[in-house]
């Protein structure tokens, strides 16, 4: 069994931190949402990925996963010329699947409690399809399902009113024949080959497509409110370890704070992670907040939010948080004081508040 992970697409959602990043790679609790997936695969004794890359971000990707040795895989890069759906990215993997079934998940998907019992239930009951369903708020923004006793009778892409509130979870498990049926459909209304009417196809010829309700918590990080639950959904089960250098300061809770990283007047209340390099003086961080490599918080106070790699807040008179920063953010206070901070931010930014 192989592993398929689509990481290209265009990420218009978290905009503009993925104007210039691929949004797979945007960390949560300080690791890109792209690993849990890679992570999830190796755990399942899955041992060959294939990963689907856009020719705009295909390099980062490869330059953050590699051959794949630090997660015991080893990873092909299927580079996808269009984003033209998810059943397009499996088929422009078809040669690299080479007729094996395979477990396909989205990137920018997190599923707790990993995907092993599910790769055994497909091995032992061998459906043509697997899929994965969830009880949502809001079905009107996912693949949506109705079931009639158990059986799967139809798979909708986005309806805007949704038979059901059962949301498909992006992790499929699929036969070869999959590239058939996406071969045999035509492209939505969003102009995409959508793996949900791939699926209804399945249906429709009478393969048999086996539902699983997901049991523990499931998150699709397309949107900020959205990476910002990931990020306290995994920062609620970290173990807590401090490997940094800790100068008059505190950690309470479940707190990381990783090698290099210099704490100094500073009170952290978990759940938190602060990474390698990072500098904290006369700082206050809030419980799930995720503080990247070589950030430099001075004088502020950081809660529920997440700063990438390199980004710097000093001098704020309120708190900052439910916040985004990019990679290499400054923030920092000028005159007047504003009563509070609410921030999406790309790379690369500097603002400066009155
Ligand atoms: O998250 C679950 C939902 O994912 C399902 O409920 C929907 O049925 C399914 O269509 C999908 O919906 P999204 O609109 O959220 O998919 P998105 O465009 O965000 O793409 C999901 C991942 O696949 C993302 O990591 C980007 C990647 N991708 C996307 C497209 C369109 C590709 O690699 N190639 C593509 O052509």
């Amino acid at each position: 069994m192989k592993g398929l992970i689509l990481s290209g697409g265009k990420g218009t959602r978290l905009r503009p931190i993925t104007h210039t990043s691929a949004k797979q790679l945007v960390p949560v609790a300080n690791k890109p949402v792209l690993f849990y997936g890679i992570e999830a695969m190796a755990e399942a004794g899955i041992e060959q990925v294939g990963i689907i890359i856009a020719p705009e971000t295909g390099d980062e990707i490869r330059a953050a996963a590699g051959d794949g040795s630090q997660f015991g895989v080893s990873i092909t890069y299927v580079e996808q010329d269009e984003p033209g759906g998810l059943a397009h990215a499996s088929l422009t993997a078809e040669e690299y699947l080479d007729g094996e079934p395979f477990v396909m998940y989205l990137g920018d998907n997190l599923l707790q409690g990993g995907i092993t019992d599910l790769v055994e239930s497909f091995r032992a009951s061998a459906p043509d399809a697997l899929i994965l369903l969830t009880p949502v708020d809001d079905p009107e923004n996912y693949g949506v399902a109705e079931l009639d006793a158990g059986r799967v009778v139809r798979l909708v892409e986005k309806p805007p009113q949704p038979a059901t509130n059962l949301a498909l979870v992006g992790v499929y498990m699929f036969t070869a024949g999959i590239h058939d049926a996406a071969r045999a459909i035509e492209r939505s209304a969003r102009g995409e080959l959508e793996i949900t009417d791939a699926i209804q196809h399945l249906v429709d010829e009478g393969r048999r497509v086996e539902p699983h309700v997901v049991r523990g918590w499931w998150k699709d990080t397309g949107r900020l409110e959205d990476m910002l639950e990931a990020n306290r959904l995994v920062l609620d089960r970290i173990e807590p370890r401090i490997d940094g250098e800790l100068v008059d300061a505190q950690c309470d809770g479940r707190v990381i704070v990783e090698q290099g990283a210099v704490l100094e007047r500073t009170t952290v209340r978990g759940p938190a992670v602060i990474g390698a390099g990072a500098r904290l003086t006369d700082a206050y961080i809030g419980p799930y907040t995720s503080i990247g490599e070589d950030c430099v918080i001075t004088g502020a106070e950081v809660e529920h939010s997440i700063l990438l790699a390199g980004s710097k807040v000093a001098n704020l008179a309120g708190r900052m948080e439910s916040s985004l920063l990019g990679r290499n953010v400054t923030i920092s206070r000028s005159e007047r004081q504003p009563r509070a901070y609410r921030f999406m931010v790309g790379d690369n930014s500097e603002i400066g508040i009155l």
